[in-house]
């Protein structure tokens, strides 16, 4: 059976394509009602880091300024083998082997989209990337949080921002990673200002510190990283991403792993919670939540899909036979995905009924 993650990223994908079909419809519905993680923090919190240490490989744009300026919808596919590859939902036929082309390509692909301006936009890039290293997840990357505008970009792009932030995480079925670096008081934390706005109880934000390793001699996170300052329904997790100088010394992924690792076994005052810690238990625990959370909401996207079969199939009859237009196209493409999601939403939910077999 192919797995709850894989199928929510493939319906997600459709209803993106079909995203300027008209208010009205309920596309746009079923895609707020699909489960995903956006990261959330301020500029050089180490979101990207974050990322690209969850993934194992280096692949996002880098430098200082607002680098992402549209959503990057990142889903992750683990391979049980073979060589892993990452595809461009825009460019559905080229296959990349090369992270550093893919580097590229989301920076060109911003441009394409932002002409250059240094403007953001809402329209998300979607990548995926498939691995035998990675679990399988969607992360959704969003542009840092920020107080003042930079390189001549219009003062009204830090209001956007924040307004782009939380039109994704305001939504009662994202999964907030929240960013703060552990090298600022938690207090001024943008990651979590905008968290505890829209999930004051904590109960859909992980919190990640980053920087673990930059803090000031003779201070430690451990209050922090024992949820004491700052309660959350998850555990905090910590975590020690490359420095700039590891980056500019290409210090490998795998490398920068192993010390992390190291890092929280041998110092004193984390050993205690160093199975909890890094970018690698953060992956698993994420990929673990991300596939609960869609399994609790099988039942209403099920039935948010009918809604959205019964819709298309009055738009095409509507349009009348044949539907040269591409517009027809595209719906018949997502009603055929809907029944197929259907089916198979059909098969998980037998699984997780009781006295059904188990998924
Ligand atoms: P973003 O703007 O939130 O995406 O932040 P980046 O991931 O680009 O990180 C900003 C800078 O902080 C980069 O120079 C990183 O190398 C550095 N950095 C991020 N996380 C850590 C960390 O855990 N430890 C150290 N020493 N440096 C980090
Ligand atoms: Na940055
Ligand atoms: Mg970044």
């Amino acid at each position: 059976m192919e797995n709850l993650i894989s199928l929510v990223n493939r319906l997600q994908r459709a209803c993106t394509a079909l995203g300027d079909y008209g208010e009205e419809s309920a596309l746009p519905t079923l895609w707020d009602a699909l489960p995903s993680i956006a990261v959330v923090g301020g500029q050089s919190s180490g979101k990207s880091s974050v990322l690209e240490s969850v993934v194992g490989k280096d692949f996002l744009p880098r430098g200082s300024g607002i680098v992402t300026r549209r959503p990057l919808v990142l889903q992750l596919h683990r391979l049980e083998e073979g060589r892993e590859y990452a595809e461009f939902a825009h460019q559905p036929k080229r296959k990349y082997t090369d992270f550093a082309a893919v580097r590229k390509e989301i920076s060109d692909e911003t441009d394409r989209e932002t002409g250059r301006s240094k403007a953001i936009s809402t329209v998300p890039i979607y990548l995926s990337i498939y691995s035998p290293n990675v679990v399988n997840l969607t992360l959704i990357d969003l542009p840092g949080l920020t107080k003042v505008a930079i390189d001549g970009q219009a003062e009204s792009i830090v209001q956007e921002i924040e307004n782009m932030v939380r039109s994704y995480i305001e939504k009662p079925n994202c999964i907030i990673l929240a960013v703060s670096p552990a090298n600022q008081d938690l207090a001024t934390s943008d990651a979590i200002k905008m968290s505890r706005e829209v999930d004051p109880k904590g109960e859909r934000t992980f919190g990640v510190l980053t920087k673990v390793d930059l803090m000031d001699k003779g201070t430690d996170a451990v209050e922090i990283l024992e949820g004491k300052s700052y309660k959350l329904q998850f555990p905090w997790i910590g975590v020690v991403n490359r420095s700039q100088a590891d980056i500019n010394k290409s210090v490998d992924m795998i490398a920068a792993r192993r010390k992390e690792r190291e890092y929280f076994a041998n110092s004193p005052e984390y050993r205690h919670l160093a199975h909890r810690m890094g970018s690698e238990h953060l992956g698993k625990v994420l990929s673990k939540h991300l596939e609960a959370v869609i399994k609790s909401r099988i039942p209403g996207l099920q039935s948010l899909i009918n809604k959205t079969i019964i819709e298309l199939e009055t738009e095409l009859s509507r349009l009348g036979k044949p539907v040269a237009m591409d517009a027809g196209g595209k719906l018949y493409m997502i009603m055929e995905i809907c029944r197929s999601f259907d089916q198979i939403f059909k098969e998980h939910l037998d699984g997780i009924r009781p006295g059904g077999d188990k998924v």
